[in-house]
């Protein structure tokens, strides 16, 4: 392959905590002979409720300790450090940087006049780089944006049950029962992981089809661009057996379980 040139370091991955496995989900299979660091700062989340400043400090850390480790590309996995700190990254890290931003342009693609619910974190849907995404839209009313505090905690235990949020999304979402929803966008990366649960949520209250979307898949694709275009392409032609690092900011060894079985779990 043309660009080609056999740079067989590994890629960072970093999320907040959990969330970003289900990036690196995605990742692993878009990039099959890649293999990956996953960092997550567990100790800290949520970032979600914290100030702008705070994330970025806490964002920017996270990078350099995953430089450090000699990674060739870092993975922004978290929605929250993009809209915080993705420029200030970019500008200050010698190696290139993707990131996952909420999908609401395929969202708000789909024709359709029902609304699109945005859900994230509170710090996501107050970030400037994520308005600024909003006003791109073709109808930015269109997308209503519900911050969601209290779901990370719970998904950073390793609760992914069905009906396990029920009493969080009622505070968040009754104001909206009834409502025609075209879409719903999975506006944070530890959400994912309970796509079933808003599934079967929006079912029972929303009117319309109610699409999921989230912004995995495509952040998998540009890291294959990214990668392709700067010639840093593994030259493996195989996997390696131990494609996937796990590192944290607290007790490694119950968090490993999580971690696992986060990457493993069928999602629906
Ligand atoms: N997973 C992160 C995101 O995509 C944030 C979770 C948090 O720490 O609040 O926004």
């Amino acid at each position: 392959m043309m660009h080609q040139t056999g740079d067989n370091r590994p890629i960072g991955v970093f999320d907040s905590g959990f969330g970003g496995v289900s990036l690196l989900r995605n990742a692993l299979i878009e990039l099959p002979n890649e293999s990956f660091i996953y960092y997550g700062d567990n100790g800290n989340a949520p970032y979600g409720d914290r100030p702008e400043g705070e994330i970025n400090r806490l964002a920017s850390n996270a990078a350099d300790f995953l430089v450090h480790k000699g990674v060739k590309a870092l993975v922004l996995a978290c929605n929250t450090a993009t809209g915080a700190a993705i420029r200030i990254l970019r500008q200050k890290l010698d190696v290139p940087v993707v990131s996952v931003e909420p999908a609401i342009k395929p969202a708000c693609e789909r024709e359709g006049d029902g609304k699109v619910l945005m859900l994230a974190t509170v710090a996501t849907t107050r970030l400037a780089r994520y308005k600024a995404l909003q006003a791109r839209m073709p109808d930015p009313s269109r997308v209503i944006n519900v911050g969601c505090s209290g779901l990370v905690e719970r998904i950073e235990k390793g609760v992914t049950d069905m009906y396990a949020f029920d009493d969080i999304l009622d505070e968040k979402l009754s104001p909206y029962w009834g409502m025609k929803v075209d879409g719903i966008v999975l506006g944070c990366t530890h959400f994912v992981f309970i796509a079933g649960a808003i599934r079967e949520y929006a079912k029972a209250h929303f009117d319309g089809e109610c699409i999921l979307y989230d912004g995995n898949a495509a952040t998998a694709r540009q890291l294959h661009r990214v990668l392709e275009v700067a010639g840093l392409l593994s030259g493996r032609t195989a996997p390696e057996r131990e494609r996937v690092t796990f590192l944290t900011s607290v007790d490694a060894q119950t968090s490993k379980i999580i971690f696992d079985r986060l990457l493993k779990m069928p999602i629906i």
